[in-house]
Protein backbone atom coordinates (compact mmCIF):
# COMPACT_ATOMS: atom_id res chain seq x y z
CA UNK A 1 0.00 0.00 0.00
CA UNK A 2 1.03 3.88 -0.73
CA UNK A 3 1.77 5.78 1.83
CA UNK A 4 -1.10 7.90 2.99
CA UNK A 5 -1.06 11.84 1.75
CA UNK A 6 0.04 14.22 4.12
CA UNK A 7 -2.81 17.09 5.03
CA UNK A 8 -2.37 20.35 6.44
CA UNK A 9 -5.34 22.28 6.63
CA UNK A 10 -6.13 26.19 7.07
CA UNK A 11 -9.01 27.30 8.19
CA UNK A 12 -10.98 30.45 10.14
CA UNK A 13 -13.74 29.02 10.99
CA UNK A 14 -16.39 26.57 12.16
CA UNK A 15 -15.09 23.68 9.79
CA UNK A 16 -17.56 21.57 8.55
CA UNK A 17 -14.73 21.12 5.57
CA UNK A 18 -12.49 19.62 7.93
CA UNK A 19 -14.84 17.83 9.35
CA UNK A 20 -16.34 16.32 6.65
CA UNK A 21 -12.75 14.85 5.18
CA UNK A 22 -12.60 13.58 8.71
CA UNK A 23 -15.25 11.82 8.16
CA UNK A 24 -14.19 10.23 4.84
CA UNK A 25 -11.04 9.28 6.26
CA UNK A 26 -13.34 7.47 9.16
CA UNK A 27 -15.06 5.46 6.95
CA UNK A 28 -12.24 4.35 5.02
CA UNK A 29 -12.90 6.66 2.11
CA UNK A 30 -9.69 8.86 2.00
CA UNK A 31 -6.33 7.49 2.64
CA UNK A 32 -4.88 10.31 4.18
CA UNK A 33 -3.19 11.73 7.40
CA UNK A 34 -4.03 15.22 8.47
CA UNK A 35 -0.78 16.31 9.97
CA UNK A 36 -1.79 20.23 10.58
CA UNK A 37 -4.79 22.38 11.10
CA UNK A 38 -3.55 25.79 11.41
CA UNK A 39 -5.65 29.28 11.97
CA UNK A 40 -5.78 32.85 12.12
CA UNK A 41 -8.10 32.64 15.08
CA UNK A 42 -7.42 31.16 18.07
CA UNK A 43 -11.12 30.64 18.73
CA UNK A 44 -12.42 28.93 15.66
CA UNK A 45 -14.15 26.10 16.34
CA UNK A 46 -12.28 23.90 13.87
CA UNK A 47 -9.35 24.20 16.09
CA UNK A 48 -11.27 21.60 18.64
CA UNK A 49 -13.01 19.50 15.95
CA UNK A 50 -8.67 18.60 15.27
CA UNK A 51 -8.14 18.56 18.91
CA UNK A 52 -10.97 15.95 19.03
CA UNK A 53 -9.30 14.05 16.53
CA UNK A 54 -6.06 13.82 17.40
CA UNK A 55 -4.97 16.24 14.76
CA UNK A 56 -2.02 18.90 16.02
CA UNK A 57 -3.08 22.83 15.90
CA UNK A 58 -1.41 25.70 15.17
CA UNK A 59 -2.51 29.50 15.97
CA UNK A 60 -1.18 32.58 14.30
CA UNK A 61 -2.63 35.73 15.14
CA UNK A 62 -2.39 38.61 12.83
CA UNK A 63 -1.71 40.98 14.75
CA UNK A 64 1.72 39.92 16.10
CA UNK A 65 2.81 40.16 12.82
CA UNK A 66 4.63 43.72 11.15
CA UNK A 67 2.21 42.86 7.76
CA UNK A 68 0.67 40.26 5.77
CA UNK A 69 4.11 39.06 3.85
CA UNK A 70 5.41 38.96 7.17
CA UNK A 71 2.43 36.57 8.94
CA UNK A 72 1.96 34.38 5.83
CA UNK A 73 6.03 33.60 5.80
CA UNK A 74 5.56 32.59 9.24
CA UNK A 75 2.68 30.50 8.91
CA UNK A 76 4.09 28.65 5.91
CA UNK A 77 6.96 28.10 7.77
CA UNK A 78 4.99 26.63 10.38
CA UNK A 79 3.07 24.72 8.19
CA UNK A 80 6.08 23.35 6.18
CA UNK A 81 7.62 22.09 9.39
CA UNK A 82 4.96 19.24 9.40
CA UNK A 83 5.67 18.30 5.76
CA UNK A 84 2.85 18.16 4.36
CA UNK A 85 1.93 16.88 0.43
CA UNK A 86 -1.24 18.72 0.20
CA UNK A 87 -2.36 22.06 1.97
CA UNK A 88 -6.46 22.16 1.85
CA UNK A 89 -7.97 25.66 2.34
CA UNK A 90 -10.86 25.06 4.12
CA UNK A 91 -12.89 28.64 5.46
CA UNK A 92 -9.51 30.60 5.47
CA UNK A 93 -10.35 34.38 5.17
CA UNK A 94 -8.12 35.52 4.90
CA UNK A 95 -5.69 36.64 1.11
CA UNK A 96 -2.32 35.14 0.61
CA UNK A 97 0.94 36.99 0.09
CA UNK A 98 1.76 35.55 -4.06
CA UNK A 99 5.90 34.54 -2.83
CA UNK A 100 4.38 33.07 0.31
CA UNK A 101 2.66 30.54 -1.59
CA UNK A 102 5.05 29.98 -4.63
CA UNK A 103 6.22 27.19 -3.11
CA UNK A 104 3.42 25.40 -2.71
CA UNK A 105 1.68 25.89 -6.29
CA UNK A 106 0.31 22.61 -7.31
CA UNK A 107 0.10 21.39 -3.65
CA UNK A 108 -2.32 23.85 -2.18
CA UNK A 109 -6.37 23.92 -2.87
CA UNK A 110 -9.17 26.08 -1.59
CA UNK A 111 -12.99 25.55 -1.88
CA UNK A 112 -14.84 28.63 -2.04
CA UNK A 113 -19.02 29.09 -2.49
CA UNK A 114 -19.46 29.96 -5.87
CA UNK A 115 -19.05 29.06 -9.64
CA UNK A 116 -16.15 30.09 -10.20
CA UNK A 117 -14.77 32.36 -12.14
CA UNK A 118 -18.36 34.00 -10.99
CA UNK A 119 -18.22 35.76 -7.70
CA UNK A 120 -14.48 35.82 -6.25
CA UNK A 121 -13.85 36.94 -2.82
CA UNK A 122 -16.80 37.59 -0.46
CA UNK A 123 -20.73 37.13 -0.07
CA UNK A 124 -21.27 34.76 -2.75
CA UNK A 125 -24.39 33.64 -2.40
CA UNK A 126 -25.65 37.44 -1.79
CA UNK A 127 -24.31 38.50 -4.84
CA UNK A 128 -25.68 34.64 -6.85
CA UNK A 129 -29.31 36.22 -5.39
CA UNK A 130 -28.62 39.48 -6.58
CA UNK A 131 -27.78 38.60 -10.08
CA UNK A 132 -30.95 36.80 -10.60
CA UNK A 133 -28.93 34.08 -11.56
CA UNK A 134 -30.95 30.54 -11.73
CA UNK A 135 -28.05 28.42 -10.22
CA UNK A 136 -24.91 28.87 -8.08
CA UNK A 137 -22.38 26.23 -6.53
CA UNK A 138 -19.42 25.81 -5.30
CA UNK A 139 -15.70 24.99 -6.71
CA UNK A 140 -12.49 23.53 -5.87
CA UNK A 141 -9.30 25.18 -7.51
CA UNK A 142 -5.74 25.41 -7.05
CA UNK A 143 -4.21 28.07 -5.11
CA UNK A 144 -2.75 30.86 -6.87
CA UNK A 145 -1.37 34.24 -6.20
CA UNK A 146 -4.83 36.05 -7.82
CA UNK A 147 -7.66 35.76 -5.57
CA UNK A 148 -9.91 32.74 -5.88
CA UNK A 149 -8.32 32.46 -9.25
CA UNK A 150 -6.38 29.64 -10.05
CA UNK A 151 -6.95 26.68 -12.20
CA UNK A 152 -10.68 25.35 -11.17
CA UNK A 153 -10.16 21.51 -10.14
CA UNK A 154 -14.15 20.47 -10.02
CA UNK A 155 -17.51 22.64 -9.31
CA UNK A 156 -21.00 21.64 -7.92
CA UNK A 157 -23.66 23.19 -8.98
CA UNK A 158 -27.38 23.43 -7.49
CA UNK A 159 -30.80 25.13 -8.62
CA UNK A 160 -31.56 29.22 -7.10
CA UNK A 161 -35.38 28.11 -5.79
CA UNK A 162 -38.13 30.75 -6.00
CA UNK A 163 -37.96 32.62 -2.22
CA UNK A 164 -34.63 31.30 -1.85
CA UNK A 165 -32.29 33.57 0.44
CA UNK A 166 -28.61 33.71 1.61
CA UNK A 167 -29.36 31.41 4.48
CA UNK A 168 -31.65 28.33 1.98
CA UNK A 169 -28.62 28.66 -0.61
CA UNK A 170 -25.64 28.32 2.19
CA UNK A 171 -27.88 26.11 3.60
CA UNK A 172 -28.30 23.29 0.51
CA UNK A 173 -25.24 24.44 -0.72
CA UNK A 174 -22.71 23.23 2.36
CA UNK A 175 -23.23 19.35 1.82
CA UNK A 176 -22.67 19.38 -1.84
CA UNK A 177 -18.95 21.46 -0.58
CA UNK A 178 -18.31 18.49 1.57
CA UNK A 179 -19.01 16.03 -1.18
CA UNK A 180 -17.05 17.99 -3.68
CA UNK A 181 -14.08 18.38 -1.58
CA UNK A 182 -13.72 15.27 -0.01
CA UNK A 183 -13.81 13.89 -4.02
CA UNK A 184 -10.94 16.29 -4.76
CA UNK A 185 -8.64 15.50 -2.44
CA UNK A 186 -9.69 11.75 -2.98
CA UNK A 187 -8.12 11.88 -6.32
CA UNK A 188 -5.14 14.12 -5.22
CA UNK A 189 -4.67 11.30 -2.80
CA UNK A 190 -4.75 8.26 -5.69
CA UNK A 191 -2.15 10.67 -7.82
CA UNK A 192 -4.42 11.47 -10.52
CA UNK A 193 -4.79 15.34 -10.95
CA UNK A 194 -1.77 17.49 -11.07
CA UNK A 195 -1.08 20.86 -12.41
CA UNK A 196 1.56 21.56 -15.01
CA UNK A 197 2.43 24.96 -16.91
CA UNK A 198 -0.04 24.13 -19.29
CA UNK A 199 -3.28 23.67 -16.83
CA UNK A 200 -4.61 20.68 -14.92
CA UNK A 201 -4.00 16.88 -15.74
CA UNK A 202 -6.42 14.48 -14.93
CA UNK A 203 -5.66 10.62 -15.51
CA UNK A 204 -2.90 11.61 -17.91
CA UNK A 205 -5.44 13.99 -20.05
CA UNK A 206 -5.73 17.67 -19.84
CA UNK A 207 -9.09 18.95 -17.89
CA UNK A 208 -10.11 21.43 -20.26
CA UNK A 209 -13.19 21.94 -18.24
CA UNK A 210 -13.61 21.67 -14.44
CA UNK A 211 -14.98 18.29 -13.31
CA UNK A 212 -18.87 18.10 -12.19
CA UNK A 213 -19.70 17.04 -9.07
CA UNK A 214 -22.75 14.59 -9.47
CA UNK A 215 -23.76 12.55 -6.03
CA UNK A 216 -20.26 12.54 -4.68
CA UNK A 217 -18.70 11.59 -8.06
CA UNK A 218 -17.01 13.41 -9.58
CA UNK A 219 -17.29 12.95 -13.08
CA UNK A 220 -15.73 14.66 -16.47
C1 LIG B 1 -17.39 27.30 3.12
O1 LIG B 1 -18.58 27.81 2.59
C2 LIG B 1 -16.28 27.40 2.10
O2 LIG B 1 -16.73 27.24 0.79
C3 LIG B 1 -15.81 28.81 2.29
O3 LIG B 1 -15.89 29.04 3.67
C4 LIG B 1 -16.88 28.19 4.24
C5 LIG B 1 -16.19 27.40 5.30
O4 LIG B 1 -17.09 26.62 6.04
N1 LIG B 1 -14.50 29.00 1.73
P1 LIG B 1 -16.56 25.60 7.11
O5 LIG B 1 -15.67 26.39 8.09
O6 LIG B 1 -15.79 24.54 6.41
O7 LIG B 1 -17.77 25.08 7.78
Amino acid sequence: MSTPLRIAVLASGRGSNFAALLAARERGELPVEFVLVASDKADAPVLQLAQGAGVPTTVLDPREYADRRAYDFALFDRIGASKPDLLVLAGFMRIIDGDALKPWAGRMINIHPSLLPKYRGLHTHRRALKAGDLEHGASVHFVTAELDGGPIIAQTTLPIEAGDDETTLATRLLPLEHQLLTAVVALLAANRLALVEQGIVFDHQPLRKPLRCVDGQLVR
